[in-house]
This record gives C-alpha cells, sequence and structure tokens, in this order.
C-alpha cells in the first residue's frame, strides 16, 4: 500500500464494482427452438422410451421472469447435438477463461475506485464453480492484475458473493487488510443440465468484483457497510455431485446428478420465509426500519422469489425502483446476481439512503450485506 501514513478506521466500505458481460445472449424463444429440436431427435430414436416434453419460452418467463441470459459459448449450447457450451482448453501458461473475465470485472472495479492494484492486499474469488481445484483462481486473478498479498477461493454456491464480502469486511474490521477484491466470474453455463425441461433455462455466465476497503482510505463516493449477517441449513433441494471422486465411481461419471439439480418449487417455499425473516432480525439488530430501507438488490434465481420476499420486508408491494431485478436479461448468475442489481442500480441513490445486498440458494446459505451511500 502508499498511503501508509493513513490511520485506519476499521470500518469496512464497499469503494465501487465491476461487472462483465458475456457479449452473446440467447433468448428464450432461441432456447425452446433448440431445447424442442433435441426433444424431437430424442423422441424420434427412442420411439418405444417414454416421450419427452417441449418447453415453452411462455413457461420460462411466467414461472421465472427470465427472458433471456448470457453465455460464454452460444453455437455449442444451441446445437441439439451438443447443448453445452464448448471452451477450448487453454495451455497452463495461457490465462485460464474464469479468471480471463474476473480479470474483466476486477478492472472496472479498480477503475471506478481509482485504485492502484499495488494498493490491493487480497483477492478472493467467491463463486459456484471453480474452473479446477487448485492453484486457487484467486492466486491466478491476483497475478494477472498485478497484486501483492494473497488470494484464496470460496465456494458457496449462490451466496459465495455476500459470503465473500463478509469474509473481506472481516479482514478489514481486525486490521488484516485496507484493500479487498471480492472477485465472482460465473460460467453456470458448465454445471447447466440444457437438456433438463425444469431447469435448462435457468442459468447465465456474467462476473462480478466488489472492492471492500477501509474506510480511511476509500474514495469520496462509497458504501459503507453497516453489517453483514451469513447463514446455512443443509439441504438436498439444490446440489450437483460432479467432483474429483467421480473418477473413482466411473460408472456414475456422466449420470445427470454430475450437474446442477434442484427441486424447484421446495426450494422457493422453504428458501422465502427463511431469508424474509433473516432479513427482518439483522434490520432489528442493526437498529434499521425495514420499511425505511431504499432499495433490495436480492438474488436473481426468480422474480416470483423476489416479489415475496421484498414483499414481506418492506411492508408492501415493491416496484422496480424498490427491488430492481437484472433476471430478465441475465438470467440467474448464481452468486453475482445480487452484485449485477447493485452494480446498476446504486447510483441515483442519495447519500444517506440505507439498501440491502442479499443472497440465497444452495446449501442452502444466505447472505445479507445492510448498506449506507456516503456522498
Ligand atoms: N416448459 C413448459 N412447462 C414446464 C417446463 C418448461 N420448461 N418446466 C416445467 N414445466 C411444467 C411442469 O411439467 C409442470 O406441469 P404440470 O403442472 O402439468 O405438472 C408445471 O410446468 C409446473 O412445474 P414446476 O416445476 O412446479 O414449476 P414452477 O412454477 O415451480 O417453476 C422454477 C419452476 C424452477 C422456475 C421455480 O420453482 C423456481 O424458480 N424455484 C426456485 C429455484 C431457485 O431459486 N433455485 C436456486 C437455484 S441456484
Amino acid at each position: 500500500m502508499q498511503e501508509t501514513h493513513v490511520t485506519l478506521t476499521g470500518r469496512p466500505v464497499i469503494s465501487a464494482t465491476g461487472l462483465f458481460t458475456p457479449p452473446d445472449s440467447i433468448t428464450n424463444e432461441e432456447l425452446v427452438a433448440s431445447f424442442n429440436a433435441f426433444v424431437d431427435r430424442h423422441n424420434a430414436a427412442n420411439p418405444d422410451a417414454e416421450p419427452l416434453t417441449y418447453s415453452s419460452a411462455e413457461f420460462i418467463e411466467k414461472a421465472s421472469g427470465i427472458k433471456a441470459r448470457h453465455v460464454m459459448s452460444k453455437a455449442p449450447i444451441l446445437d441439439p447435438d451438443v447443448m453445452g457450451p464448448r471452451l477450448p482448453e487453454r495451455r497452463n501458461d495461457e490465462l485460464s477463461v474464469m479468471a480471463e473475465i474476473g480479470v474483466a470485472s476486477a478492472r472496472q472495479a479498480l477503475d471506478r475506485a481509482g485504485r492502484s492494484p499495488a494498493d490491493v492486499d487480497a483477492v478472493l474469488c467467491a463463486a459456484s464453480n471453480m474452473q479446477r481445484p487448485y492453484p486457487a483462481m484467486a492466486i491466478e486473478i491476483q497475478q494477472a492484475l498485478g497484486i501483492e498479498g494473497f488470494g484464496f477461493d470460496m465456494n458457496v454456491a449462490c451466496s459465495s458473493a455476500t459470503f465473500g464480502i463478509q469474509t473481506a469486511a472481516d479482514y478489514i474490521r481486525a486490521g488484516n487488510a485496507r484493500s479487498v477484491l471480492v472477485v465472482s466470474p460465473e460460467i453456470t453455463s458448465g454445471h447447466l443440465n440444457w437438456r433438463d425441461r425444469d431447469s435448462h433455462f435457468i442459468f447465465g455466465d456474467v462476473a462480478t468484483a466488489v472492492l471492500v476497503e477501509d474506510a480511511a482510505i476509500a474514495p469520496v463516493q462509497h458504501w459503507e457497510i453497516l453489517g453483514t449477517k451469513l447463514k446455512t441449513v443443509f439441504s438436498n433441494n439444490i446440489r450437483n455431485n460432479f467432483g474429483f471422486l467421480n473418477r473413482a465411481a466411473p460408472e456414475t461419471a456422466g449420470t445427470p446428478d454430475k450437474l446442477f439439480v434442484q427441486e424447484g418449487r421446495k426450494v422457493f417455499k422453504e428458501v422465502v420465509p427463511m431469508v424474509a425473516q433473516m432479513i427482518l432480525d439483522e434490520a432489528t439488530r442493526l437498529g434499521i426500519d425495514p420499511e425505511g430501507l431504499r432499495r433490495l438488490w436480492l438474488h436473481q434465481a426468480n422474480a416470483g422469489m423476489n416479489r415475496l420476499i421484498s414483499h414481506k420486508v418492506l411492508g408492501h408491494e415493491a416496484s422496480e425502483d424498490e427491488s430492481p431485478t437484472v433476471l430478465d436479461t441475465y438470467g440467474n448468475t448464481s452468486s453475482a446476481g445480487s452484485i449485477i442489481a447493485f452494480h446498476q442500480h446504486n447510483q441515483d441513490l442519495a447519500p444517506g439512503d440505507t439498501g440491502l445486498i442479499c443472497s440465497f440458494g444452495a446449501g442452502y446459505s444466505a447472505g445479507t450485506v445492510f448498506v449506507r451511500k456516503v456522498a
């Protein structure tokens, strides 16, 4: 760090955020046309089996609020013979694809904060899937940005980013770091089963970055972190059994449970009350009137879930201004969703306004980050 003379406060703030959006996007109509072509081919090839059923763009939008999703590898996903991303393996001396998109979002956050990479102490790569077990994605991102200090990976599924923010905030609170990057590259298209009618429409790819810093070194415009809270409750209702031990059981290596599987209805029913209560309890602990929250940047999994949670928190039906949606164009981007919403919808708020970044998902896991705009 260059500002060695600065007296640290131990108070964590969000100095800036960054976003990388893959240029290619798939509309519901394109997705369903490809899925239905797969269904036709499958049924023609398996006349004696229980026939597969068509998907519907209308159902997808109504059930989830999703109209399109960005992806890193569009053509193979839409090819009924492939139905999955195809990202050519890179040599070990090339930047890996997860690191590449993470770096793009991190650079934007650093630029927005006017922060030099040399002044960052740590990088957390917080995402629902890592491209490899080691070396950590975070260390590759750290090296690509020219950051000294340390980095490590964290995986808490859809809550990875908020868990990362609390971890970064705790480093600031403890005085162990002054500036921490939380990077969430989410190539969710790689774990989605594009042949599963119940879930093929859910996910999209993206990368986000959040720069968490000590208030003493933050840029004039920043968000004070008023409090963070994390919660986990074990559930099998969202699960992905892919892992390095699968090769020890090769007979099950290609089965659908090695991709994302869920009981969507149960998730909906169980997670909504859990998260709403968690938000209300945490607001009480922090002495914040939930009805006075200016904006909720909620996890982006399902528009209906967000409608119910925001209603319970605010005491009335939330407007798009109070609880903005990015689901329609991004789909569910796992841990990055609430950060995209925050990134795209915070500039218009006034100094003193309070809001909530909140994630929830597999584990179950949930995280809240209450913030107040400063300047
Ligand atoms: N196209 C057309 N119809 C479909 C369909 C598709 N792609 N997928 C399911 N359906 C049908 C079902 O067959 C069912 O028909 P039936 O009533 O005749 O049996 C009907 O639609 C309802 O299916 P269901 O799975 O109960 O839908 P849903 O309303 O619960 O919506 C989700 C599904 C996944 C969008 C919703 O449950 C959800 O978002 N849950 C929360 C998920 C979540 O947050 N997960 C975390 C991920 S990290």
